[in-house]
């Protein structure tokens, strides 16, 4: 597919395409070659997407669920319908193997259709309260409004989900958005800006701003944009937290995701493989990839070989070929930084059971064992193909291994023992636990979002809606 235009990939301002002031150019991370040329806007135009957004609350807010549900599915359609070119888009942005580009349309797919179903559903609650004397004859009308105008940023992991999980959520409430698109993978963005534009919003409700990252600090203080929702790395949403201390601030950020693998399991060959798929898949570039694997010593020394294994097997090469299940990582800075990770934890006493080279932008899938608990590869966000196996005596010691970290996004348990599962459950720090299966499983429906240096607030569309909505009170003369 050529993803070369005539003329730069136009910007979305208040609904309509533009050029910009300035271009930026878009580049495969696997070969370098260059992608697209993309208009990035001028001060003035982002000045009238803020202000088109500002303008058209009150009226945004006030369109009807139907209008605004119709407009979601046109959009969930038109995704459907252009899938095969989107994910072609995504492999030549971000360097996502082709079959992973091809699920995570899919995934685009289902959250804006999941929006415009929700859009129908979302309503208020009413609240007795005369259960108190002093509310004898009254009730509670408690309505859900918007908070206000989105600012949507974006990471390049997920280029177009992540996008979609900005701007569905805030159209089905009736909130307009600005949303910002990673600088490196604008492009799907863009192609979501032509189904939007197309969708009947009112002028305003969303515009695509591919601005670096340096002009979206401005957006990030603008009063007109009273809601900031941030996905990307922890260093920089919290930055842009204390930017915006005034402002209702989501912040979706990374994690050194934990597997837990417990003696009961009976599974050892499948779990092996869940685990090496879903710490390389993307060349690990998820916040919820398996980074750290803990192992109850009672099978580890059977478990730990099949891992290595696991982990040999994993499809490298061209993001293009739909055999390959690891691609490379966004740039040769990330490379670099992971290579320099697995060298300090080597250099610490780390033994590496598999891969541990790189060449340019591909980083091998690798295992590292005998990892120092201060290491960089078992504290920090390692964003990239490397994980980390250690072994505890029970599961106690493993929950607190999982726990023995600054973030908390999501963890696996490998059990089938309820009362363990349970366990996990109520008392790991994490925005969520799988149960049997790796803590890469995310379902657009479900609310996610972490605890700790992960972040604040949830998405997932339903819980997203919440999130952008604040209760209005209204009390009623009704016994
Ligand atoms: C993320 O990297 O935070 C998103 C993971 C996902 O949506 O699967």
């Amino acid at each position: 597919m050529d993803t070369i235009t005539p003329e730069p990939r136009p910007a979305w301002i208040a609904g309509r395409a533009e050029q910009g002031a300035d271009t930026l150019v878009v580049s495969h991370p696997y070969d370098g070659s260059e992608v697209a040329t993309v208009a990035v806007p001028g001060a003035d135009q982002v000045e009238r997407a803020v202000a088109a957004a500002a303008g058209v609350a009150r009226e945004f807010r006030r369109t009807p669920a139907h209008a605004r549900a119709a407009a979601l599915e046109h959009v969930s359609r038109g995704l459907a319908g252009r899938a095969e070119e989107l994910a072609e888009v995504i492999t030549a942005e971000s360097g996502k193997p082709l079959r992973w580009a091809e699920v995570e349309v899919t995934r685009a797919v289902s959250v804006f259709r999941l929006a415009a179903e929700e859009a129908r559903r979302f309503a208020g609650e009413l609240l007795r309260l005369d259960g108190e004397e002093a509310g004898t004859g009254r009730s509670a009308l408690v309505r859900r409004v918007p908070r206000g105008p989105v600012l949507g940023i974006a990471p390049f992991n997920f280029p177009l989900n992540l996008v979609a999980h900005k701007v569905a959520p805030a159209l089905a409430v009736g909130a307009p958005i600005v949303v910002k698109p990673a600088p490196r993978t604008p492009l799907s963005a863009l192609i979501l800006g032509e189904l939007l534009a197309e969708a009947g919003l009112p002028e305003g409700a969303f515009s695509v701003l591919p601005l670096g990252n340096a002009d979206t600090e401005r957006l990030v203080t603008d009063p007109r944009l009273p809601v900031v929702s941030f996905t990307g790395s922890a260093p920089v949403g919290w930055r842009l937290a204390d930017a915006a201390s005034r402002k209702h601030v989501v912040l979706e950020l990374g994690g050194n995701a934990a597997a837990v693998v417990l003696a009961d399991w009976p599974d050892l060959d499948g779990a092996a493989e869940r685990i090496a798929t879903f710490g390389n898949y993307q060349a690990g570039q998820s916040c919820i990839a398996v980074q750290r694997v803990v192992v109850e010593r009672a099978i580890a020394a059977e478990f730990v070989p099949r891992l290595a294994e696991a982990v040999r097997e994993q499809r490298t090469g061209d993001p293009y070929d739909l055999e390959v299940s690891v691609g490379p990582v966004v740039d040769e800075a990330a490379a670099e930084r992971i290579a320099a990770w697995i060298a300090e934890a080597t250099g610490a006493g780390a033994k590496v059971l598999a891969g541990g080279g790189r060449a340019g932008t591909s980083v091998e899938p690798t295992l590292l064992t005998d990892v120092p608990a201060d290491a960089k590869v078992w504290t920090e966000e390692v964003f990239g193909p490397v994980l980390a196996v250690s072994v505890a005596e029970d599961a106690d010691a493993a929950f607190a291994a999982v726990d023995d970290s600054a973030y908390g996004l999501q963890a696996g348990v490998f059990t089938r023992d309820l009362d363990l599962a349970f366990r996990a459950s109520a008392e790991l720090e994490v925005g969520g636990v799988i149960v049997g299966d790796v803590p890469s499983f995310r379902s657009d429906a479900m609310p996610y979002g972490g605890v700790k240096g992960s972040g604040v607030g949830r998405e997932g569309v339903l819980a997203a809606m919440r999130d952008l909505t604040e209760e209005r009170v209204t009390v009623l003369p009704l016994p």
